[in-house]
């Protein structure tokens, strides 16, 4: 199913951006993420994502897509500053991805400080590869070794400098007790014209 709403739901607007969003709109969400995950099934929406840091409170569209569940890695697995790599929604070409936990509250963060965070690893520029490029000291990924971009993991991937100009896809993440799940897509991972079509 796939579909674009004139207005954002409470809900999406929650699974983005966070609780903090709903207290702003007054609106309160009567279902739980997962709940929602779960009603909303294999959905595509675009949505205006919050930039959660940086000196303006700027709002960047980006297209939202919910998948099955995909179990990923053990929060108490995770250090800080040292991702961990998998691949999602498939195994396929440009599937690859990694997870992080910054140190640093990030847009879309999950975990008690809010602080873990995953994306693609192509570079939206001309699919340069990004593994290996993480800095902890930016808790950025890149610069890329094609063009040199480098994309902000606190601001839901979007590029600081280099020749790119689409942010990087980040995996939407979900945490069921100690377990870590990828549940959907921010943006269209590059190479693809459908994110579960490689
Ligand atoms: S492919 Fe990454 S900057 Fe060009």
């Amino acid at each position: 199913m796939t579909h674009q709403p004139k207005s954002v739901s409470p809900e999406m607007i929650e699974v983005v951006n966070g609780p903090e969003e709903i207290a702003k709109t007054g609106k309160r969400c009567v279902m739980t993420r997962r709940q929602f995950l779960l009603t909303s099934g294999i959905s595509t929406f675009t949505v205006m994502v919050a930039l959660k840091s940086g000196p303006s409170s700027a709002k960047v569209p980006a297209m939202v897509s919910t998948y099955e569940r995909k179990f990923i890695c053990k929060l108490s697995d995770l250090k800080e500053d040292e991702p961990l790599d998998f691949t999602y929604p498939d195994e396929g070409a440009y599937a690859e991805s990694m997870i992080v936990k910054l140190g640093k509250e990030a847009g879309g963060g999950i975990g008690a400080e809010k602080d873990i965070v995953a994306f693609n690893y192509t570079c939206t520029h001309q699919g340069g590869p990004l593994q290996g490029t993480y800095q902890k000291g930016d808790k950025a990924l890149g610069p890329c070794p094609l063009h040199l971009t480098t994309f902000d993991l606190t601001r839901h991937g979007i590029f600081i400098s280099g020749q790119a100009y689409q942010s990087l896809p980040q995996v939407l993440l979900e945490v069921d007790g100690d377990d870590v799940y990828a549940v959907g897509m921010f943006g269209l991972i590059y190479g693809r014209y459908d994110n579960l079509k490689g």
